[in-house]
């Protein structure tokens, strides 16, 4: 037998080397050819299709042929919707900053657990004060953990809101199950799809979401009804969500009023703004979130309009509620913490990344002026889009921009048939990629602003342009 057996996997100096300079050599080419390239692959179908892979090989190809088939068969089918004319659902796209924290995070690998072998608990309290900070939240009422995004954000979130209901029943039911007390009720408007998710996960159930009428034409909660339908529950403690940034349209609850009545009927308030909390970034959008520091918990999201690569997401939680948080997240073992400040016992996961390490950067890098001009610069962007889609004729606006949305629809295109075909045109232009919705029982199209690359200069005259030639295909191809 060899004395020095080769491993297959092993750490070669002259190929790792080469291999990461010709990575760093693509960064700033895919930088600057982002605009260039169709945003969703033109060969997206072709591209799945050809990747059809036999058994796993027994013997390993190595690194640099591994790349190499990386580099020809899976990069071209992936997207450019880290650049500036990526529309779709909410996403953001990193930025120089956090992609090299995420590469840092990625080469020291650290396992967030719990302290006492890294700085790295530390480093994602600092960096949830910083967050506090940027949105203009007390650090002291205020802890945090970061999270894979909002919907692991809200699932805690109502876990949380779970055990604290529970309390009021002298239960605790991170023991004793959600059995043990009458159905936790939950009232929300227009909750994010993941909020019914959450209550699935959570054993609470999808129909103990009680959904409160909005305003009319809007997706804001419409307070007396929320008053009324809390006035007509015989629970002892209840949820209520409210939503800072509605994915449809933009729209926001009035946070304060919903406080006001959480206080009166002993509920908790958890707001979701994943996207929404960047509204504390702008002078002419703060006042959205007015008595957003009276929510017990806030979910809100790195990889969107923070800009850090997916997934990282942060849920604030109130620090008189750690009790709370702590009986639902700890782990019980021998051979790990019990400490209630460990990072594993305030979250989902036991082995966590340190999603706090590109946030800092990226914080540090930008601070407060980055993401004020991010956010002022993407609104702009969300109002000028929204006129000059008006402007063509084609298209008509069915809600005001209120913070980064456009939501509108195709003028004469009725059904969800039509709606698709058209945005299939849309965004078979490669130029622009949106995705569609339902709104007041109507398909629609929306536009979502959250790319630090986006540019009124360079990108809105490409917007009108994939939006009009769209139309056009749409039109011919029904009319051929
Ligand atoms: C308001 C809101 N909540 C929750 C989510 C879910 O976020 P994620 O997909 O990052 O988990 C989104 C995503 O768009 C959202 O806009």
């Amino acid at each position: 037998m060899s004395k020095h057996k080769m491993s297959v996997i092993s750490f070669n100096k002259s190929e790792i080397t080469r291999l990461l300079k010709s990575f760093v050599e693509e960064v700033p080419h895919f930088y600057e050819s982002i605009r260039e390239h169709p945003v969703t692959p033109p060969d997206l179908l072709q591209r799945i299709a050809a990747l059809v892979e036999g058994p796993l090989n027994e013997h390993g190809l190595g690194i640099r042929n591994a790349t190499t088939a990386l580099k020809e068969t899976i990069l071209p089918g992936l997207a450019y919707t880290a650049g500036p004319r990526a529309f779709p659902w909410v996403i953001g796209g990193v930025t120089p900053a956090a992609l090299i924290g995420a590469l840092y995070q990625i080469l020291y690998d650290q396992i967030n657990m719990v302290s006492g072998a890294s700085i790295g608990p530390q480093l994602e309290k600092e960096t949830i004060k910083l967050l506090l900070d940027l949105f203009n939240l007390p650090r002291t009422t205020f802890d945090g953990i970061f999270t894979t995004g909002a919907t692991a954000s809200n699932i805690c979130a109502l876990a949380i809101a779970r055990q604290w209901c529970g309390q009021a029943y002298g239960f605790d039911i991170a023991d004793e199950g959600v059995d043990a007390m009458p159905a936790v009720q939950i009232y929300s408007a227009t909750p994010h799809a993941s909020i019914a998710k959450a209550l699935s996960i959570l054993g609470i159930g999808r129909k103990n979401l009680i959904l409160v009428p909005t305003l009319q034409d809007r997706e804001a909660i419409d307070i007396l009804a929320l008053e009324n339908a809390l006035t007509q529950s015989t629970r002892k403690a209840k949820i209520v969500v409210a939503s800072a940034g509605t994915v449809n349209s933009g729209d926001f609850d009035d946070i304060a009023k919903m406080r006001t009545l959480c206080d009166r009927y002993n509920a908790w308030l958890h707001v979701d703004a994943a996207f929404g909390l960047f509204a504390a970034c702008s002078d002419d959008h703060k006042t959205l979130l007015n008595g957003i520091e009276g929510a017990d918990s806030i979910t809100v999201d790195g990889h969107k309009w923070l800009n850090v690569s997916y997934d990282c997401g942060m849920l604030f939680v109130k620090t008189a509620h750690k009790q709370h948080q702590v009986a639902t997240f700890s782990s019980v073992s021998n051979y790990m913490s019990l400490a209630a400040d460990e990072p594993m016992n305030k979250g989902l996961e036991n082995s966590r990344a340190l999603r706090a390490l590109p946030v800092w950067l990226a914080l540090k890098a930008y601070g407060h002026q980055g993401y004020q001009e991010l956010v002022k610069d993407n609104c702009a962007f969300a109002n000028v889009a929204a006129e000059l889609i008006a402007d063509t004729g084609l298209y008509e606006l069915l809600a005001p921009v209120r913070l980064n949305i456009v939501l509108f629809k195709g003028k004469c295109i009725d059904s969800v048939e039509e709606n698709n075909q058209l945005l299939a045109e849309i965004n078979k232009t490669g130029k622009i990629f949106i995705t569609s919705t339902i709104w007041a029982g109507k398909p629609a199209l929306r536009i979502a602003v959250c790319n630090w690359q986006t540019s009124i200069e360079l990108d809105l005259g490409i917007l009108e342009e994939a939006l009009t030639v769209g139309m056009e295909r749409y039109y011919n191809k029904e009319c051929a």
